[in-house]
C-alpha cells in the first residue's frame, strides 16, 4: 500500500481500502497513485459504504481533481448541488483557502443531516454550509456571483442548474458536472442503471453541448469512469 505524508499539514493519506469501484486497468492505475484520502474522508467513504450509498460519491482520485481546480484556479467560494453524505464538500473545503466557503445544497433530509454532522466533526467545520432543500430552490436564496458551482445532483435537472450557473458564476469561474457520460446513455448504452430513463439523455446532451461551446467556455469533459465536464467561463 502506498501511503504519503503531507508535508505542510503532516496528514498522513492513504488508499481507501478496499479498492474503490475497479473499472479499467487505467482507472485503476490512477486510483492506487492519485486515490489517496485522509482519515477524515475515509470515515465519510465507510459511512457510505455501511449504507451502500457509496457508488453515489465521488471516488477519491475524483475529488483530487476538484481540489487541482479549486487551487489552481484560486477559488473561494463554491456551490455544491447534491452533497448525500458530504464528502465531496469535504474533499473541496480542504482545498479552499482559509476565507473560503462551500454551500452544499441536499434535498433528502436524512442525508443532509448526516452531511451537516459529518461537516461539522471536520477539521474545516467554519469553510461548509449544508443547506437542507430542493437546490431550484435554496439557488433562489444565492444571488452573491460565485467562484464554481459543482453539478452532482438529479441528473434530470442538469441544465436547469446550468441556467442558474451561467448567470451566477463569475468570468473566469468554473462550472463542473459529474456523471456527464450519464452512465453510457449518451452512446445508447442503458445498461448503467442509476435510474435513467432516455427522456434524461437530450438534457445531459444539451449540458455538455452547451459548456463544449469555445466563444462562452474554455472547457474539457474528462473521461473519467462516469465522465466529468469542466468549464471555465469567459
Ligand atoms: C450523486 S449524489 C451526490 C454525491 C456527493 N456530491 C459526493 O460526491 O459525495 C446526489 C445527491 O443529490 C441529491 N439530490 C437529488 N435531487 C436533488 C435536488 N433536486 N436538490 C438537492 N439535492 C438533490 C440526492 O439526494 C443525492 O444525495
Amino acid at each position: 500500500m502506498l501511503n504519503a505524508k503531507d508535508l505542510v499539514g503532516e496528514i498522513e493519506y492513504q488508499q481507501p481500502s478496499p479498492k474503490v469501484r475497479p473499472i479499467s486497468p487505467e482507472l485503476n492505475y490512477v486510483a492506487e497513485i492519485f486515490g489517496l484520502e485522509d482519515p477524515e474522508l475515509a470515515t465519510v467513504r465507510k459511512q457510505m459504504m455501511e449504507q451502500e450509498l457509496e457508488y453515489m460519491s465521488l471516488a477519491p482520485a475524483e475529488g483530487r481533481v476538484l481540489q487541482f481546480l479549486i487551487r489552481g484556479f484560486g477559488i473561494r467560494q463554491i456551490v455544491e448541488i447534491g452533497a448525500l453524505y458530504g464528502y465531496s464538500s469535504l474533499c473541496m473545503a480542504k482545498a479552499l483557502p482559509s476565507d473560503g466557503e462551500i454551500i452544499s445544497l441536499e434535498k433528502d433530509s436524512g442525508r443532509c443531516a448526516v452531511a451537516v454532522a459529518n461537516a461539522r466533526a471536520s477539521v474545516v467545520a467554519e469553510k461548509i454550509d449544508i443547506r437542507c432543500g430542493d437546490a431550484l430552490e435554496l439557488l433562489a436564496y444565492i444571488n452573491d456571483p460565485v467562484d464554481m458551482v459543482f453539478i452532482d445532483a438529479d441528473k434530470a435537472g442538469y441544465v436547469k442548474y446550468l441556467d442558474w450557473a451561467e448567470k451566477n458564476v463569475r468570468r473566469g469561474g468554473l462550472i463542473v458536472g459529474d456523471n456527464t457520460f450519464l452512465f453510457g446513455a449518451l452512446w445508447g448504452d442503458m445498461r448503467g442503471g442509476h435510474g435513467i430513463e432516455p427522456w434524461m439523455i437530450p438534457i445531459m446532451d444539451e449540458f455538455n453541448r452547451r459548456l463544449a461551446n469555445p466563444a462562452l467556455y474554455n472547457s474539457i469533459l474528462v473521461p473519467t469512469a462516469e465522465g466529468m465536464t469542466i468549464a471555465q467561463k469567459r
